[in-house]
């Protein structure tokens, strides 16, 4: 096959063969080929249908296309990095296919509209596929949350014991952060769904093309208003990549908190078998590696962002090749993202968490001082002035050795003398989750209306 350069005319020798290898990226943005191969399908068609183009050169080019679409996915294509990238690839083959015709495909066009309307076409899929890979992670914890609806664990603030929580209420945290990626996805998606075709290589093109037809023909809600931006522009990818980096670090907490309630001094969760993985050398370890690669592969991400943001802010108008760096961080973040969201929505079912031991955990801490510093005040102290008392309860409870809700009566009213039996009612773990039954409480049955709702608005996903 013909491996000639397609813009050889005005070079008189050839390229250098170090410069050839370092400027190819048909071996990472071969990837683009679906995209690349509809976008000639729908430029060809509204070239013809716009008079540019016969009929005949119009069919030719749509079967050849196809064919190559054909070898593509079945592996018999032949790359050829002395044909730079997947588009030049893609057009070589099909002129080597069809002849003439397939000489005609890049009229109108350049690779700058072509490469930028690929990449659009990618970012499309790639957040739809996101979405539901994160809508699978949420039905996941869900489902979790339902189960622990009513199981006490500590809720920490400075990982110190706080105040004592349902172990679906944290669940639901979690959830909250991911319903967030999801919309962050989508409002991206917006911006992402406007097609460049027709900008060509930075001004547009004197041809009488029909730009609105090639882009619906693609499946863009609009076409771009400025050429230069649109061939330069790269706000989307790192858009994206802002959404996927902030996902990531989402799962990268949830994953941080897996590891550390499996870990030996909490044991407040098994993460199943076929989760955890065996040490080579102590016979006795089960390590939450899963979780530890989840909060791992979160660097990845932000790194990714972070390449793309240098790689776009010192580029004058309109498009450099730097462009052409935008690509493997745009793949790592979606691969590592999918990769991510598919291992944690398989591991969550399997979670099982050991509710005595959350029980005893909540228990430590004092953590229903709150509650007392609140019954005080239902009974007429100032908040300052029970914080205090309160305060002075926990170091006697301290010096007792004992928990607040362990000290006796007499013992609670000799520190003072407005607590009554009553007192009790709000010291246990029950009496304070339950009480917090309001819109985003902990109590058991926000958490149920919360699964409820939280239900709802994955059916509209
Ligand atoms: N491979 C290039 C990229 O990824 C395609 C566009 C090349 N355009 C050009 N004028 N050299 O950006």
């Amino acid at each position: 096959m013909a491996t000639e350069k397609l813009w050889g005319g005005r070079f008189d020798s050839s390229t250098d063969a170090a410069v050839e290898a370092f400027s190819a990226s048909e071996h990472f943005d071969r990837r683009l080929a679906q995209y690349d191969i509809a976008g000639s399908k729908a430029h060809a068609c509204m070239l013809h249908a716009c008079g540019v183009i016969n009929d005949a050169d119009c069919q030719a080019i749509i079967d050849g296309l196809e064919t190559i679409l054909g070898e593509i996915s079945e592996d018999r294509f032949q790359w050829h990095a002395a044909l730079e990238d997947v588009h030049m690839n893609i057009e070589a083959r099909l002129t080597e296919l069809i002849g003439e015709p397939g000489k005609k495909l890049h009229t109108a066009r350049s690779r700058n509209d072509q490469v930028a309307t690929d990449l659009r076409l990618f970012v499309r899929d790639a957040i739809d596929q996101l979405c539901t890979d994160v809508t699978g992670l949420q039905e996941s914890l869900l489902i979790l949350a339902e189960r622990e609806a009513a199981t006490v664990m500590p809720g920490l603030t400075h990982m110190q014991a706080a105040q004592p929580v349902t172990c679906g209420h944290h669940l639901l945290a979690w959830n909250a952060m991911l319903e967030r990626d999801w919309q962050r996805l989508g409002d991206c998606r917006g911006r992402v769904n406007i097609s460049p075709l027709g900008s060509a290589a930075l001004a547009g093109t004197g041809f009488p093309i029909d730009r609105q037809m090639s882009a619906q023909a693609l499946g863009f809600d609009s076409v771009s208003t400025n050429s230069l931006d649109a061939v330069s522009d790269r706000d989307f990818v790192i858009e994206f990549c802002a959404a996927a980096a902030l996902l990531q670090v989402h799962l990268s907490r949830m994953a941080e908190e897996m590891v550390l309630w499996a870990s030996e001094s909490c044991r407040f969760v098994d993460l199943g078998d076929a989760f955890c993985t065996g040490s080579s050398i102590m016979p006795q370890k089960k390590n939450p590696d899963v979780a530890e690669l989840v909060r791992g592969k979160s660097g990845r991400a932000i790194g990714n962002l972070v390449s793309l943001l240098v790689l776009m802010k010192g580029q004058p108008l309109a498009y450099n090749r730097d462009n052409q760096e935008d690509k493997e961080p745009l793949f790592d973040s979606v691969d590592t993202a999918h990769a991510c969201l598919k291992v944690l929505g398989a591991m969550v079912p399997n979670m099982i968490f050991d509710r005595e031991r959350l029980r005893e955990a909540a228990q430590r801490g004092h953590t229903t001082a709150t509650d007392l510093a609140d019954y005080l005040v239902r009974r007429g102290m100032a908040f300052r002035d029970a914080h205090e008392v309160v305060g002075k309860a926990v170091r006697f409870a301290e010096t007792q050795q004992l928990q607040l809700p362990a000290l006796s009566l007499e013992q609670l009213r000799d520190i003072c003398a407005h607590i009554d039996n009553d007192v009790f009612d709000v010291l246990t773990l029950e009496g304070s989750i339950s009480s917090r039954d309001h819109t985003g409480g902990t109590a058991p049955g926000q958490v149920h209306k919360a699964v409820a709702a939280a239900r709802q608005a994955l059916a509209a996903h």
